[in-house]
């Protein structure tokens, strides 16, 4: 069974869109620091409504301006969960009304540009700020000279709350540490006054010889990577001598470059400090965690450090915390007055690094019958010292297979560079591309399939550890995509299918992403006696529609219309611990939202009157039901939540509620998964390979927001066509310097290159998790690269294992 999740527009079953509000206003009621500060304003919104922050002004879910479903709408609860809501801020953000963390403009506010490094290590001799100082509008100038002293950033996994990406001091100390490290912040009245200033910063150095490509960073020795505390090594039996006995057999290199993030928002941050509390509008996945980390560094309480990051675009694993909340914070510091960092395109590149250069061999050994003996995956991508953020290309091999024997190794060799960060669907992506481009060789080979081939290794309980799988379709999925995709038409003989000029081909490949969910979630609920009911999460939203997709969870457990319904996020003094990471807040959320579902019911009850139809039930005889409880028993027997709160004499309650341990995941295996299709054109002239189709059969549990999560997949896709044709940060080998931090010179898939991109999914419920689903947000990153190489091999008989697959690489 499939579902399609993109219903037509004037589909009647499709909800209206939410229009809550004309104006964003800050969620957060009463607080100390919104009220005391003077927020000017939105930037660049002069003849629009102004975006007033209004700290105390009343929650938007009592706007009178919702409207959904009036007249059509549900108001009985069952349904909600799946339907194609459109994004509940879509209306503020199509307005310009979605004020984001460079719009903020405080008075007194002066704006930052950087100074890069330009040796790859060594130390700053000299700092000459003469010339800048003496520019017209600049205010100040911050180096290792004059900032103020502050502990290094907490590394991601060393504390629930830490989210740096670097355990290296910052402008502590002359020493440069990598090729485009930030010397100097240079402080002024405008942008283009800093920007100019910056330019005129003189810095003399003692450079040192640097670690700057891979060659040399393998040859200086590798070491076992660290996951955790896991060394990432496993054996199970003797893969090398099952590979060499094995009667078929692929064992190749495959490499990918480094890549860097382009979240269509460069990182920015506004900061002001107002004695020892910090106040910060950020663009960034990890409110909560970059509230405690620069608390730590400044030597202040977390109380005194309030992030808020209302909307994102897009953060992709490059927005946790990093330089930019770091420079911006010492800069305001230092300066004594309010300081917008907003990145340059150039400065995204040089601070924030990315996906790590990996070198990976995959070797599988197989019978005639192409059932699988040996699975090796080894390897080595490069990396910082003190960096949180491994490459881990070897996730995919884990639990995709089954096999007899199994080697994994992943070696880190050491670089003179920015730190790697997460990147979509971190090692998995470049990893599936490694692995499942060599099952597509192994099914070549044995003349067998590839979809066949997969099937024929599917594994019947984790390979790794034995662990039954808490719901695995992937089955499902291959055989609904194959249909759907015609691939059947698929001619397996490479280079048969040619259109004029164009050789034509399609190719497949498995997604995996392992599913997670944060202990740490947290989330409060206010149901008011008008039947709204707001939810307060530190969660995020750059894009991917959590707040949409929360606001159905919510209407479907409480019986509630959507638009009754207020899902606020981005404010580090929220509850919750949860990054917007790892393809996990939804499930973390959820799991919040069913534990808060039943502490709103428990709180009800408690409160209901002894006449009440509902008097002497418990939490377990009762049911959500039109905005009110019913007898689970005897629907007759029910009272609305705006009766029972109105004759408790309450305005409304609220309850705080935890999603508590993922203690699935001590029992499962458990991961998403697709089978990714593409189809390809290639230029028989030119080289010049062109998407031309590409499916996405998704087993991800079930789906909450239809819209949003096809949105998902096809972003996903969408980024590994990047990764297999265009992407790549190419650095210089001699000093270690980043060559094309632009999107001039960095290629991603503009709208032009992308094609029609289908989404099905099997909609097959996870019973182990909170409501059934799994992760979306990166599994269409994984197998999509490898379908688009198999694909390629197809059409042109030419299999390239180095990413990106260039033209040059197939004229
Ligand atoms: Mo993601 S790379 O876990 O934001």
């Amino acid at each position: 069974m499939t579902n399609d999740p993109m219903p037509e527009a004037t589909d009647d079953t499709a909800p209206e869109a939410l229009d809550r509000s004309q104006e964003w206003a800050s969620p957060r009621r009463g607080g100390p620091a919104l009220t005391r500060r003077k927020v000017l304003g939105l930037a660049g919104m002069a003849g629009t409504s102004a975006l007033v922050v209004a700290a105390s002004g009343p929650p938007g879910s009592a706007s009178p301006s919702m409207r959904l479903g009036a007249g059509r709408g549900r108001e009985g609860g069952q349904g909600w969960i799946g339907k194609p809501l459109p994004r509940v801020d879509g209306p503020l953000k199509v307005r310009g009304a979605a004020p984001y963390a460079a719009e903020f403009t405080y008075e007194g506010m002066v704006y930052a540009a950087l100074v890069f490094s330009t040796i790859a290590k060594g130390r700053i001799a000299e700092l000459d700020t003469g010339a800048t100082e003496a520019a017209p509008g600049v205010v100040f100038v911050l180096s290792h000279l004059n900032a103020p002293r502050m502990g290094p950033m907490v590394a991601f996994g060393d504390h629930e709350k830490a989210a740096g990406n670097d355990r290296r001091p910052t402008m502590q100390d002359d020493r440069v540490r990598w090729n485009g490290q930030p010397v100097a912040v240079v402080l002024a009245d405008t942008q283009e006054e800093a920007d100019h200033a910056a330019s005129l910063v003189r810095v003399v150095y003692e450079a040192e010889p640097a670690t700057t490509s891979f060659a040399q960073a393998v040859a200086n020795g590798t070491e076992t990577a660290v996951l955790g505390d896991w060394p990432v090594h496993v054996e199970i039996g003797d893969a090398e001598a099952a590979l060499s006995a094995a009667q078929a057999s692929v064992d190749a290199i495959y490499r990918s470059p480094h890549q860097n993030h382009n979240a269509i928002e460069p990182h920015a941050v506004t900061a002001v400090w107002d004695g020892d509390e910090l106040e910060m509008y950020d663009s960034t996945q990890s409110v909560v965690h970059n509230a405690w980390t620069l608390a730590q560094m400044f030597g202040i309480e977390e109380e005194q450090v309030h992030v808020v990051s209302p909307f994102v675009g897009g953060s992709f694993g490059g927005k946790f915390m990093g330089l930019p909340e770091v420079l911006a914070a010492a800069a305001a510091r230092a300066v004594g007055r309010p300081v917008r960092m907003a990145l340059s395109r150039e400065a995204v590149y040089r601070l924030v690094g990315g996906r790590a250069l990996t070198e990976q061999r995959v070797a599988i050994g197989a019978d005639r019958n192409g059932r699988i003996d040996a699975l090796i995956h080894t390897g080595t991508s490069t990396h910082t010292p003190h960096n949180p953020h491994p490459e881990a290309f070897v996730f995919p091999t884990l639990t995709s297979y089954a096999t007899r024997t199994l080697k994994i190794d992943l070696q880190w060799a050491y670089l003179d560079m920015v730190s790697n960060h997460s990147m979509r669907a971190p090692g998995e992506a470049v990893g599936s591309f490694a692995l499942e481009s060599a099952i597509d060789e192994l099914a070549h080979e044995l003349k067998i399939d590839p979809i066949e081939l997969r099937i024929r290794n599917e594994p019947a309980v984790d390979p790794l550890d034995g662990r039954p799988f808490s719901s695995r379709n992937i089955v499902q999925a291959w055989h609904a995509g194959a249909e759907r995709f015609g691939w059947a038409r698929r001619n397996p003989t490479p280079r048969a299918v040619r259109h004029g000029d164009w050789l034509v081909g399609m190719g497949c490949g498995t997604a995996t992403h392992h599913y997670s969910r944060e202990p740490t979630g947290r989330a409060r609920f206010t149901l008011t006696r008008e039947a709204t009911l707001a939810v307060d999460v530190a969660a995020h939203d750059a894009g991917m529609g959590t707040a949409t997709a929360v606001t159905l969870v919510v209407a479907e457990l409480l019986a509630l219309r959507p638009d009754r319904v207020e899902v606020r996020i981005g404010d580090s003094t929220m509850p919750g611990v949860i990054a917007g990471n790892g393809s996990q807040q939804i499930a973390t959320v959820t799991g919040t939202v069913v534990a808060g579902k039943a502490a709103v019911v428990a709180e009800l009850l408690r409160l209901v009157r002894p006449g009440s139809p509902l008097a002497g039930l418990t939490s377990e005889q009762v049911t959500p039901h039109e905005a009110g409880l019913s007898a689970t028993e005897d629907r007759a027997r029910y009272e609305s939540y705006a009766s029972i709160l109105g004759h408790a004499g309450l305005s409304e309650v609220t309850v705080d509620a935890s999603g508590g341990e993922p203690v699935e995941l001590a029992r499962y295996s458990m991961a998403s998964y697709g089978a990714m299709f593409a189809e390809v054109r290639v230029n028989a002239v030119t080289g010049e390979p062109r998407v031309t189709r590409l499916l996405g059969s998704m087993d991800c549990g079930r789906v909450m927001n239809a819209r949003t999560a096809a949105s998902q997949f096809r972003g996903g896709m969408v980024m590994a066509m990047g990764l297999a044709l265009n992407e790549a940060t190419h650095y210089d080998e001699r000093n270690g310097r980043i060559m094309n931090p632009s999107l001039s010179e960095y290629h991603i898939p503009v709208h032009l290159d992308v094609p029609e991109i289908d989404v099905i999914w099997t909609g097959v419920p996870d019973p182990h998790t909170p409501m059934g689903g799994r992760g979306i947000g990166e599994l269409g990153v994984n197998g999509t690269g490898a379908a688009i190489a198999n694909a390629i091999f197809n059409a042109t008989g030419t299999r390239v294992h180095d990413l990106p697959i260039t033209l040059d690489k197939l004229m």
